[in-house]
């Protein structure tokens, strides 16, 4: 983490520390932990803190979790929770979420708590024990580096947090990291309607910190669904819910984490999976059965040609070995031809039977079509059925037949071209 990135949590921090000092003495906040005046807007209606929730679950609590409540939603209304799931909540402040959360996952359930401000967490854990609610945990740290192992999550949930995070990259990385397979998200968050002429990511940092008001680091609907995109999300969702300055809102942020068959995961593929994702490449080309060419290409070939996002792997949850990869490249760079790829997968032979190249590939279809991608098209020998099989599975169709395109070892062979339309309204 640079200098400038822990200047700018340091100043998010000064301020958090204050309003939970505010809070354990008794006094009213702002609804907003800045000192920024009235918590609502001009006709009455809040737009931060705990007027966001309702009557009946304010009345659940305990009287210092409600007033310590700073955001700008509330999570645990976008998202469904089911007994016996696990929840993390990113910033908890005064721990208003995270005490709604355990009680929907009941006793078999656990609810976590993350904030970086130890007179937050102090709170936090007072409410926790006035409330008697067991199932709780609250750990210090920082939502960039979440003090979590891989994969224990079922659901994040986050309160006008991530907006004042100088690394969002890193927020929706370690996110994806520690919700399990077919994890969620459901965050309520500030985002900002300036969507051009921004400053550069470094400056905007400085501005979380420096702002009095909060919404300087708020990204913009674009930005922020990008980002999530590129953390391995699909069905991402983000709609703005009420104004709550000049140029922000607030807004509902839903995401998934694909689905991976027991003991893998499936994640955006990284330069450091280069060597294994070629060698499962090589080995299934000299099968002589996936395609015309006998030669992975270079890292760096590979890398130009096919789009950054979405771009997966599956490893091993444990060893966190590379067995498969899906990636795609565009037909054409003509504008007409936007929206349609032509995409490959491979799937290390020892793993074949698992179940990995359909969750594979349907999590790149997701991803694709979040990412406007409206046709998939792919090329498989007619020779190699279970290809066929797993692509019909998830919705491709075999629009026709290339007859003796191309040789391979020396035999001339027919390739079938398979098309996928999006089902979505891009
Ligand atoms: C706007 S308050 C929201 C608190 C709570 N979610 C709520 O709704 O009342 C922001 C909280 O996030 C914490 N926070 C801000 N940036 C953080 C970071 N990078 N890592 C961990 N906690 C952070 C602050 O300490 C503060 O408690």
């Amino acid at each position: 983490m640079t200098d400038e990135f822990k200047d700018v949590r340091e100043q998010v921090r000064g301020r958090y520390a204050a309003a939970a000092r505010q809070v354990l003495r008794g006094e009213q906040t702002s609804g907003r932990g800045d000192g920024c005046g009235p918590c609502s807007a001009a006709d009455d209606e809040p737009v931060f803190g705990a007027g966001l929730y309702a009557a009946s679950e304010r009345a659940e609590l305990p009287v210092a979790a409600v007033a310590a409540s700073l955001g700008c939603g509330n999570p645990t209304a976008v998202v469904a929770l089911t007994e016996g799931e696990t929840v993390l909540d990113l910033g908890s402040g005064g721990g208003i979420d995270v005490l709604l959360s355990a009680r929907r996952v009941g006793p078999g359930g656990r609810a976590y708590g993350l904030d970086m401000t130890e007179e937050m967490l102090d709170l936090a854990r007072a409410t926790a024990a006035a409330a008697g609610v067991a199932n709780v945990e609250f750990r210090k740290g920082t939502i960039e580096a979440i003090p979590l192992p891989d994969g224990v999550i079922d659901v994040v949930i986050s309160n006008c947090v991530v907006n004042l995070s100088p690394d969002k990259p890193a927020v929706f990385a370690e996110t994806y990291r520690v919700l399990g397979p077919g994890g969620r998200i459901g965050i309520t968050d500030l985002v900002t309607d300036v969507a051009d002429d921004r400053p550069p990511v470094a400056d905007r940092a400085a501005a979380v910190g420096e702002a009095e008001c909060g919404g300087a680091g708020a990204l913009p609907v674009g930005e922020y669904r990008d980002g999530l995109l590129a953390a391995g999300f699909t069905h991402v969702e983000i709609a703005p819910t009420h104004r709550v300055g000049t140029e922000t809102h607030s807004a509902i942020i839903r995401a998934t984490k694909p689905y991976a068959p027991d003991g893998l995961t499936i994640r955006p593929m990284r330069v450091a999976d280069a060597a294994q994702v070629l060698a499962i490449y090589q080995a299934g080309l000299d099968t002589g059965g996936a395609g015309f060419e006998t030669a992975a290409p270079a890292w760096e070939a590979f890398d130009a040609a096919k789009l950054a996002v979405p771009r997966y792997v599956a490893a091993d949850a444990t060893t966190r070995a590379v067995l498969g990869w899906a990636a795609a490249a565009p037909v054409s760079d003509r504008c007409a031809y936007a929206g349609v790829v032509e995409h490959s997968m491979y799937v290390h032979q020892e793993a074949w039977g698992c179940g990995i190249g359909t969750a594979l590939l349907r999590a790149f279809i997701d991803a694709t079509e979040d990412a406007g991608i409206w046709t998939v098209q792919s090329g498989i020998f007619p020779e190699n059925t279970s290809s066929l099989a797993l692509h019909r599975r998830v919705g491709f169709r075999v629009v026709g037949t290339r007859e003796r395109i191309g040789q391979r070892d020396g035999r001339w062979r027919d390739v079938l071209l398979l098309e996928r339309r999006t089902r979505r309204t891009l």
